[in-house]
């Protein structure tokens, strides 16, 4: 848990969450917790409370890695974003032979990449919103030409930086004026950029998690509706101030447009190339019945108020019980990629 990435605290609450569900009864869980410098934290015991303190061993990557290698017999990842989520770590356990909760490298990195990600949904027949894609050498050497594709999406529109999360780096534009300030305020951050025609509408979010029970059949939780309290889109704060959205589960809508949902879901779980759990975002335009995918996590929010597990809870798996399931389908995949799996 935590890592080197903008959602370092996010994960560390995630993370303990996760690592205070595992059952003692089955497993010898041992936190290991990185910091936003990439050093990693090791306990002086293995199931030991979760409060570093000077007894905690502070070591590089190599070590760090040593450890796993001699203590685990598999890695539940919580991190998100950079580092954690976008198929690095998984890469190395991998590499390492090393089984782990969730997707593997190749997924994770093509899930954390917002422009290819959507290049997937349109293979797999998703709408997803058009979108202008260009990196800081394009902006240097034609940015007249980007910012004519920009306008013919309308305003307002959407900047992102390609491998955030957690709304970081996402900046609805609302007066064409304000497109210059923020393309260069944020464009140095990730070195490429994507716009996205704004999608007017209500937002929902699908689950999937493999169950072993169903012999790892990816299956789609009951949607979510997110509706935003203190802010007029989902950002940071409506993620994560205390009450900041409405989050309604099951999602007050007909059945026949949640099982649309959950198709959507289902197939970006499948086309991404997903493993064990996803989340994908969609904003539905009621007006002309659009359902567009926006972005899917690989390792979405897992503390117990998190969109994914209160999903499951409203499908009967508890916090526990989710936890418990995505280590139990982990060791079924053993390790190694998907595809080998
Ligand atoms: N094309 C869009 N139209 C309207 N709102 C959007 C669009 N894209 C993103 N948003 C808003 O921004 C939020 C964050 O965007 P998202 O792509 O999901 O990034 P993150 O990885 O940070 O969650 C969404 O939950 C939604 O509220
Ligand atoms: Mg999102």
């Amino acid at each position: 848990m935590g890592g080197k990435s903008g959602e370092h605290s996010v994960s560390l609450r995630s993370g303990r969450g996760v690592y205070l569900a595992l059952d003692r009864a089955r497993y010898n869980p041992i936190p290991v917790i990185i910091g936003e410098d990439g050093l990693w934290l090791l306990p002086p015991a293995d199931d030991c409370p979760l409060e570093p303190d000077q007894s905690w061993r502070r070591c590089n990557l190599a070590e760090g890695l040593a450890f796993l290698q001699a203590k685990a017999g598999l890695v539940f990842p919580v991190m998100h974003g950079a580092n954690g989520e976008d198929g690095t770590m998984q890469g190395m356990l991998q590499l390492a032979g090393l089984p782990f909760v969730g997707s593997d490298c190749g997924a994770s990195a093509l899930a954390m990449n917002k422009p290819r990600t959507k290049d997937v949904y349109r293979c797999a027949g998703l709408a997803t919103p058009p979108g202008v894609w260009f990196t800081s050498a394009d902006w240097r050497c034609d940015s007249f030409r980007i910012l004519q594709d920009i306008t013919a999406l309308g305003i307002p529109c959407v900047v992102k930086t390609c491998r955030s999360g957690s709304s970081v780096g996402v900046s609805i534009v609302r007066e064409a004026s304000a497109l210059l300030t923020i393309i260069e305020e944020l464009l140095p951050l990730s070195g490429d950029l994507l716009v996205e025609g704004f999608v007017k509408g209500r937002e929902f979010t699908c689950g999937v998690i493999e169950d072993p029970r169903d012999g790892l059949a990816p299956r789609a939780l009951p949607i979510v509706e997110i509706r935003p309290r203190v802010s007029s889109w989902f950002d940071f704060k409506a993620k994560y101030q205390a009450d900041g959205s409405d989050e309604l589960c099951p999602a007050p809508i007909p059945p026949a447009l949640a099982q649309r949902f959950q198709e959507a879901g289902l197939a970006a779980h499948k086309f991404l190339g997903c493993r064990g759990m996803s989340r994908t975002d969609i904003i539905w335009n009621e007006a002309e019945d659009r359902v567009e995918v926006i972005e899917t996590n690989t390792i979405p929010g897992f503390t117990e108020a998190s969109l994914l597990p209160k999903a499951a809870a409203a499908a009967g798996l508890d916090y526990a019980a989710l936890v418990n399931l995505l280590v139990a389908a982990a060791l079924k995949y053993g390790s190694g990629s998907a595809a080998e799996a």
